[in-house]
């Protein structure tokens, strides 16, 4: 089976604080979204990446990378899930049902190639497919409101990274029989709801997600420690 690769963008990243979508702010020289995408398509993983954006999106067509003959560009939806259904169906008649796909979001400039290939090697015989996640370095409290109520287990809670890869025609039937389900809050969830076990394969710290901004200066010391 061809390994695809999703990338929801459609984003507003509120929490950025900025004049513009965290996926458009400025990394080492380029942009987020630029950093992500070139590191995809360098890969040699992939047939095509298709990336979900938002319609009123005046960024997106700026960029030389929207030109790219591997860049497939989708409409994004009002929720990530939806983003990466349209994006889904962009690669229609192009995927077959049994393809890997390998959803990834753009606001995560700094995955590896190394990564993408550890995901690749340890998930493609597998059934279903997985995540790359991260082990948590933090005792890990239950709490309800400000009180403590439990100590978790370390060993059983992971944080879900990206990629998320799951073949083709599983993916979409999960997310469409799931749509609206407020529970999905990435891929891996809506095969978890569908009856699915999902796997875990651990992936490097710096894979982060751009959510604040101190993450940018994050960023741009692991792209120069990766360099
Ligand atoms: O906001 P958050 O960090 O969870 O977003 C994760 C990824 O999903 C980002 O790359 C963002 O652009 C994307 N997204 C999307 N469509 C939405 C919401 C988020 O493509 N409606």
């Amino acid at each position: 089976p061809k390994c695809w690769a999703v990338v929801p963008a459609a984003g507003v990243g509120k929490r950025m604080q900025a004049d513009r979508p965290k996926q458009y702010l400025p990394l080492a020289g380029k942009t987020v979204i630029e950093h992500t995408l070139s590191r995809l398509l360098a890969s040699g993983a992939f047939q095509k990446v298709a990336v979900a954006i938002s319609v009123e999106d005046p960024y997106w067509p700026e960029l030389e990378i929207s030109k790219h003959p591997d860049v497939i560009t989708a409409p994004g939806g009002k929720e990530r899930a939806d983003s990466v259904l349209s994006a889904l169906k962009a690669l229609q008649g192009k995927a077959c049902e049994d393809d890997w796909v390998l959803v990834h979001d753009a606001a995560r400039p700094c995955l590896t190639a190394s990564d993408i290939q550890l995901q690749i090697d340890t998930l493609q015989n597998d059934a279903v497919g997985g995540i790359l996640a991260l082990s948590s370095h933090d005792t890990l409290k239950h709490v309800d409101g400000d009180t403590i109520t439990a100590t978790i287990d370390r060993k059983h809670v992971w944080r879900a990274l990206t990629p998320q890869m799951f073949k083709y025609g599983m993916l979409r039937d999960a997310l469409q029989q799931t749509e609206g389900n407020p529970a999905v809050t990435d891929e891996a969830s809506a095969l978890e709801i569908m009856g699915y076990q999902p796997k875990i394969v651990e992936g490097r710290p710096e894979n982060i997600k751009i959510t604040r901004p101190e993450d940018l200066a994050l960023a741009q010391f692991y792209m120069e420690q990766q360099a």
